[in-house]
């Protein structure tokens, strides 16, 4: 009904959370889904729930463009593409050469190159919705997050330039921005940073006007939105799923 039924979608990052939980809500409605992600399905959940996963690595040019043309042989044009994928580095004025090539090679480069392999296949089509995550991040500087939000900044001037290259192939492209949501990449990001996770989890919610933080499930049913005729007159925009915490 929302004009998901039968199209192809592809994933990045879609063993991650948020990838994952998108996967599975495009599928619920009808999407034949190929997932790309640099690990492999370990515990078989993709393949249980019928999600093709190709193991791309998506700073490797090369690997992009073998994946996208054996998705196009296997599942047909890509109508749909979610760029999840994302490296997370949390660094401020210290950050060095490496962190910063190893960010900006996944989480700019890679998301570029993606997109790049995948739209000749929407041209195809004459219509396509391509979905960036941002994050709550892209909008608002935080203490020790100079290298991560940069990039987060960074998908939102690609999604609207993007927009502007893509629009006249009837091809929408827009972001979402989650706030923060109750993810393995919180909790290990309060690892990497050695914070204590209930202190953590507890301060994070007091962030939102929801007063809690949000769930995959929660970003995923905006995905489905985007990726949907729902949003047939949305582009060049940024979608906020963030309990309200940039309200604030
Ligand atoms: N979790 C949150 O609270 C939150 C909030 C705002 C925005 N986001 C954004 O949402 C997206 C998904 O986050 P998540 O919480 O699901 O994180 P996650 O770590 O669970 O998922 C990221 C996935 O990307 C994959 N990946 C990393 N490098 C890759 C590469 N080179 N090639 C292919 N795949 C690669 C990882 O293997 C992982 O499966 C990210 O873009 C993140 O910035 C997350």
């Amino acid at each position: 009904m929302r004009g998901l039924n039968g199209k192809t979608a592809i994933v990045t990052g879609g063993l991650g959370d948020l990838g994952f939980a998108s996967a599975i809500r495009l599928a619920e409605e009808g999407c034949k889904v190929a997932l790309f992600d640099i690990k492999e399905d370990a515990n078989g959940r993709a393949a249980e729930m019928n999600l093709e996963t190709f193991c791309v690595d998506i700073s490797d040019e090369g690997q992009i463009e073998d994946a996208c043309s054996a998705v196009e042989t296997r599942l047909g044009p890509v109508a749909i593409l979610v760029n999840s994928a994302a490296h997370f580095v949390f660094k401020g004025v210290d950050a060095t050469v490496e962190d910063w090539q190893n960010i900006l090679s996944i989480n700019v480069m890679g998301t570029s190159l993606v997109t790049k392999h995948v739209v000749p296949q929407m041209k195809k089509l004459a219509s396509g919705s391509i979905i960036n995550f941002s994050s709550v991040s892209g909008f608002v500087g935080q203490p020790n997050f100079a290298t991560y939000n940069s990039t987060k900044f960074a998908i939102r001037g690609l999604t609207k330039c993007w927009a502007q290259d893509l629009a006249s192939f009837g091809i929408r492209v827009n972001s979402i921005c989650p706030g923060y949501i109750y993810t393995s990449a919180f909790v290990n990001s309060c690892k990497q940073l050695n914070l204590d996770l209930d202190e953590e989890d507890r301060k994070a919610s007091a962030m939102h006007l929801l007063s809690r933080q949000g769930r995959s499930e929660e970003v995923a049913a905006a995905v489905a939105f985007l990726a949907s005729d729902d949003a047939s007159f949305i582009t060049g925009s940024d979608l906020l799923v963030d309990g309200g915490y940039l309200a604030k």
